[in-house]
């Protein structure tokens, strides 16, 4: 996977000047906290308009809206699966919201796109597992996508930029 496409950086979300960023939410849409609460504080009322007429989102699945305030032009909002212990699909979820949410930026043009660390706070998903999966999922998707040229995994603590990073560099060395 070439490395200069896909990256880990500490930061907040928010403040990326990407073409999209993606929110973990939930099935409303209608705002949460987390990074959900961060992106619609930062985004303005607007956002939270424009997430009300979209009638919800599945786990794994995703939908587009502007970005309003934000310095991103989209904001693709995706609902993660929350943790069980592993054996109810949960990976096959995390890794279709990865998935989703790159087919719906290529439709759109989108070229860079940052994600936080989806279904990892309040849904409880292991953070070395999801950073696993997130990594897979994205080089996959990446290697029919050329058009996407930049991804970033915007990681909110030094904590999960490491585990992001250990987790590029294991599948660098695959
Ligand atoms: N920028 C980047 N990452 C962030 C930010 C931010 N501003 N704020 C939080 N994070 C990180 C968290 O540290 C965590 O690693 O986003 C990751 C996802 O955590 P949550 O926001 O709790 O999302 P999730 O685990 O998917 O749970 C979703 O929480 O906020 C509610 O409405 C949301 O019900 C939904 C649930």
């Amino acid at each position: 996977m070439d490395a200069a496409r896909v990256q880990a950086l500490q930061a907040d979300i928010t403040r990326l000047a990407v073409d999209a960023i993606v929110n973990a939410a939930n099935a409303s849409l209608l705002g949460g906290g987390g990074v959900d609460g961060a992106i619609h504080r930062a985004a303005g009322p607007q956002l939270l308009e424009a997430c009300r007429r979209l009638g919800g989102c599945a786990p794994g699945d995703a939908k587009l809206t502007a970005a309003f305030r934000l310095p991103a032009k989209y904001v693709i909002h995706t609902v993660g699966p929350v943790w069980q212990g592993g054996g109810a699909g949960e990976d096959g979820v995390l890794a279709s919201c990865y998935r989703r949410c790159l087919e719906l930026a290529a439709a759109h043009g989108v070229t860079s796109i940052a994600f936080p660390a989806i279904s990892t706070g309040a849904y409880g998903f292991p953070l070395e597992r999801a950073a696993r999966i997130a990594v897979e999922a994205v080089s996959a998707a990446l290697a029919t996508r050329p058009a996407i040229r930049l991804v970033q995994f915007a990681c909110f603590s030094p904590q999960a930029l490491a585990v992001y990073r250990r987790a590029l560099a294991q599948r660098a060395g695959d």
